[in-house]
């Protein structure tokens, strides 16, 4: 039955947690656990005021003598100042201890988010993430360390006044902490109450955090369509849920402390009743009886409280759960052990049989067949949503393919070494993401070490010379987050020049040029021509008039291939989707 109880306790949900939390623990230890021994003392001092109270009554108040006990109201003094300077520290110590782990902490998270793959962020809210992988730690680290100072002490203190009352009297000291268990015992249902509350608040609280995201991001959005009452409405909505959460939160836990409060009273009422008699018996001193009563209070009045620290214990180690929980998680999209890196590209790169579905059983792209050898130019037309973006962007391995392989040189993407796979494929997306910085910034994170020539010829083959010639600042001149502080084309051009800077022998290019005016777009296409050079390139694009000098053009209609061939090929075909096409567009 031991067995049974220390494998229960080993398998509890408390210890998993602190075994887990150890190695975050282990590089600060000796600080943390200085901050646990010192609560020891703390705790401790509590008994020694309740128990210097029976000399004093015994000597002062029954035999009226005062000179053996001088140093009573002295000795409290002392214990309480030096019980007041440990708790400082240990509080000092405790959020100093607190803090570092949390931050190692976030920053395995980060490390973490960072590698998650893109169907991961597909299906979460930004708020989700702030609060999952910030907060949450916070909640998590923050709140234990200081719950298990308060919590430590408790139990020192509980111990040592425990002893006071056995010192004073067995018989009442029976009683007492037989009375403490009852009303401790409501606490073990605790968790089962708060745990599915604490889920739905998670839920709630990141829904706060997104509608302030969107706020910012969609700002121009809610102002041109007069957005202003629908967000205000969805905003109280979430936090009239969250209102909710938190006064149930309380309906539930809450009763704990009047429940408490009852059975402890029930405790002193029985301990003064069973104490008359005592005294009377002459089987205690009336010392022994109030320095009895002062400990029994000085005991059960934290307990009254306990019912709150507790809930905040638990909540802790439910967002400790949920940290653990992303700290375990794998990203879906890594390399395999021992994967090859993948070096250069010789030959070809194949799509076989390719099919790829975002959501089940809505499949984006049916047995797609490709073979593009090196050096190439591919181009992609066809409807839009007909799967152009989603097929390139299963080579750099955002996505895996569902059935089928992806081949370069004969080898499935999936066993080449991920960071080497993504190094030799340089992307100008459809929508650019800008880092908040200077032009210069940005551009370089296509290639750290760039030189200033090499900057110098990426920012002409994008056609951004003359824009960055009338700045004030010229490359230095930030652009606010996201790059707000640009034109569309001026964003996409300098998405261009961070990829001619890669210097990858793979090319994307989705609609790279299509923010871009005629004359612009006429430089950069012959940027984009002279980059083309030994290269393997891929082309989305709407405007024919980009695609038409590409070796291979691919029409993609709703997640099939309908046609490939050259320019002049596919024109000559009769009934052709790309001629009638180009037919319109020449229109
Ligand atoms: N992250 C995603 N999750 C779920 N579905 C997606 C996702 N991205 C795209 N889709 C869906 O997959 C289909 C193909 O999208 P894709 O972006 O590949 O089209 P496209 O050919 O590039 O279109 P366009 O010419 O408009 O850029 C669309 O129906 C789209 O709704
Ligand atoms: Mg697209």
């Amino acid at each position: 039955m031991f067995a049974n109880l220390i494998n229960k306790i080993k398998n509890s949900y408390i210890v998993c947690n602190y075994s887990k939390m150890y190695p975050y623990v282990r590089p600060y230890a000796f600080r943390a656990l200085i901050a646990v021994l010192i609560t020891i003392p703390i705790g401790s001092m509590d008994a020694i005021i309740a128990w210097s109270l029976k000399p004093y009554m015994d000597i002062v108040m029954v035999e009226k003598s005062t000179s053996s006990t001088a140093y009573i109201p002295l000795l409290i003094i002392v214990f309480s100042v030096l019980q007041s300077l440990l708790n400082y520290t240990a509080t000092y110590l405790n959020t100093w201890v607190g803090r570092k782990i949390a931050n190692d902490v976030k920053v395995d998270l980060f490390e973490k988010l960072m590698h998650y793959d893109a169907q991961f962020f597909d299906s979460r809210r930004s708020g989700d993430v702030l609060f999952q992988f910030n907060t949450n730690v916070d909640t998590a680290c923050n709140g234990l360390l200081a719950n298990l100072k308060l919590f430590t002490t408790r139990v020192f203190s509980s111990l040592s006044l425990i002893g006071v009352l056995f010192y004073n009297s067995w018989q009442l000291a029976i009683v007492a902490v037989i009375v403490l268990l009852g009303a401790l015992y409501p606490l073990t249902t605790l968790r089962r109450k708060l745990k599915a509350l604490f889920d739905k608040n998670i839920f709630s609280s990141s829904a706060v955090m997104s509608h302030f995201n969107e706020t910012y991001s969609g700002n121009r959005i809610i102002a041109s369509y007069n957005l202003y009452d629908y967000q205000m409405a969805r905003f109280k909505e979430t936090l009239r849920t969250l209102f909710k959460l938190g006064i149930k939160m309380i309906q539930r836990t809450g009763m704990l402390s009047p429940i408490m409060h009852f059975v402890v009273s029930l405790g002193i009422a029985a301990v003064i009743w069973l104490g008359s008699y005592l005294i009377v018996t002459h089987q205690i001193s009336a010392g022994n009886f109030v320095s009895f009563i002062t400990a029994l209070i000085m005991l059960y009045n934290p307990i009254k409280s306990i019912g709150n620290n507790y809930n905040s214990v638990q909540l802790s180690l439910m967002a400790m759960e949920c940290v653990f929980g992303l700290l375990e998680g794998k990203p879906k999209i890594t390399s395999k052990p021992g994967a090859k890196p993948l070096q250069s590209i010789k030959n070809t790169i194949e799509y076989k049989d390719v099919c790829f579905e975002y959501l089940p059983g809505k499949p984006v792209l049916k047995n797609i067949n490709l073979t593009i050898a090196k050096g190439q130019t591919i181009a992609f037309v066809g409807n839009s949503g007909g799967g152009k973006t989603t097929l390139v962007n299963l080579l750099p391995r955002f996505y895996d393919v569902k059935s089928g392989q992806i081949l370069i040189d004969g080898e499935d993407i999936r066993n080449l070494e991920l960071n080497s796979l993504r190094d030799k494929i340089a992307i100008v997306f459809q929508d650019n993401f800008l880092f908040a910085g200077t032009i210069r910034d940005n551009i370089l994170l296509g290639a750290e070490n760039a030189t200033p020539e090499q900057i110098n010829q990426a920012v002409k083959s994008a056609c951004l010379d003359e824009f960055i010639a009338s700045l004030d600042k010229g490359l230095d001149t930030g652009i606010g987050e996201r790059g707000v502080l640009l034109s569309g084309g001026q964003k996409q051009r300098i998405a261009i020049a961070r990829a001619f800077i890669k210097n990858a022998p793979i090319v994307i290019l989705d609609e790279a040029t299509s923010a871009l005016d005629n004359k612009s777009e006429a430089i950069v296409q012959e940027a984009i021509n002279n980059l083309m050079q030994d290269r393997t390139v891929f082309v989305i694009a709407h405007r024919l008039s980009t695609v038409r000098h590409a070796d291979k053009i691919v029409v993609v209609n709703y997640g099939e291939i309908a046609e490939i061939g050259s320019h002049e090929e596919l024109l000559n075909k009769e009934n052709g989707v790309y001629a009638a096409l180009y037919k319109t567009q020449l229109k």
